[in-house]
């Protein structure tokens, strides 16, 4: 009920008298007036007028489980949600519920980690209030040797989404970051419970820096967030739903056709690896290449010095010019 209120109010360009409330979900006034009387103490504001109603004038950026729905166009992602205010890892929460038997879809959300972990053990900061700590969990029916294009997924979805938000473009640095004038804007850490040939479940966790005014000076190099760059206000809810919609879509069309050409173009044009001078980090030893963009795997293609042509799995690549990588 809460969810379709706050929509209500939030589409509504008028007043909205409580008698329509009360009809349109079918519950008493006092039900309605005990909702509006939460969302106040939440930090949403009304302006209510006798006989006309009520009017949202101002809403707090929360990352509340009704702040999203009620924003959501999804048909299976993010339709179960568990949100808190703080959490040690939101992937950490999906993995949990995930061994408890959670769904293909669920999304967890806080507003601030106590503990978010990065890729390869690096940490991750989730600052209350300002940034974005989204992990959703999935069960799809692919070869553990694909979930990696999951990832791709996802960067695609995220990249719409901030696309969105103004006129210039962000980058996607293959495979894991988004980038906003070459520093990183948000990280991506899949996680997966596998068999040999089986998955049992795949979390995909989101970390996207948002309101951000501060940026710790150690990161600064290689960090910053979307209001710095942009120069306004994002609604992390807002942002929240709408990377869930193209996150639906894409993994929808990838599930259907089973590889990722449909993409290829759009995220190569996105791609900061395209065509610069890239450092692979391979186990076996390091080399260097030009990169040309990703196949229909996901896999990036790196031409080396000598004319080979190699497709990177996964692994570390540096780009000459981004990360301090001169
Ligand atoms: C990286 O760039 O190294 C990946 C960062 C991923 C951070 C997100 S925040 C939500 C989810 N929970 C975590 O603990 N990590 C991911």
């Amino acid at each position: 009920m809460k969810t379709k209120i706050l929509s209500l109010l939030r589409d509504s360009k008028d007043y909205v008298s409580g008698q329509e409330l009360c009809e349109k979900l079918s519950v008493s006034r006092t039900a309605v007036w005990k909702v509006i009387h939460q969302l106040k103490e939440e930090g949403y504001q009304f302006d209510a007028i006798q006989n006309k109603g009520y009017k949202m004038i101002a809403e707090p950026d929360l990352m509340t489980k009704s702040e999203i729905v009620s924003r959501l166009e999804t048909t299976w992602a993010g339709r179960e949600i568990q949100d808190l205010k703080e959490t040690d890892s939101t992937n950490a929460d999906c993995k949990r519920l995930a061994e408890q038997g959670a769904g293909h879809g669920l999304l967890c959300v806080a507003d601030s980690q106590r503990a978010g972990r990065g890729r390869r053990g690096k940490s991750w900061e989730s600052p209350p209030g300002t940034s974005i700590s989204m992990s959703l969990l999935l069960k799809p029916g692919i070869l553990p040797e694909q979930a990696p294009m999951l990832t791709i997924v996802m960067a695609l979805a995220v990249a719409r989404a901030i696309n969105e938000l103004g006129e210039e473009p962000c980058q996607i640095k293959w495979p894991n970051d988004i980038l906003f004038h070459n520093r990183k804007v948000c990280g991506i850490l899949t996680e997966m419970s596998a068999e040999m040939d089986f998955i049992n479940y795949v979390v995909i966790g989101c970390g996207v820096n948002v309101n951000q005014e501060e940026i710790p000076l150690e990161l600064q190099e290689i960090a910053t967030s979307l209001k710095r760059e942009m120069g306004t206000l994002i609604s992390r809810a807002k942002l929240v739903s709408r990377i869930l919609y193209f996150f639906e879509k894409v993994y929808d069309q990838f599930t259907q056709q089973g590889n990722l050409s449909f993409l290829q173009v759009e995220y190569n044009n996105l791609l900061v690896n395209r065509s610069r001078q890239v450092r692979v980090l391979d186990p076996q030893g390091e080399y260097n290449g030009t990169a040309i963009g990703i196949n229909e795997t996901g896999e990036l293609l790196v031409e080396t010095e000598d004319g080979k042509q190699i497709a990177v799995y996964a692994g570390e690549v540096s780009v000459r010019g981004i990360y301090g990588y001169v």
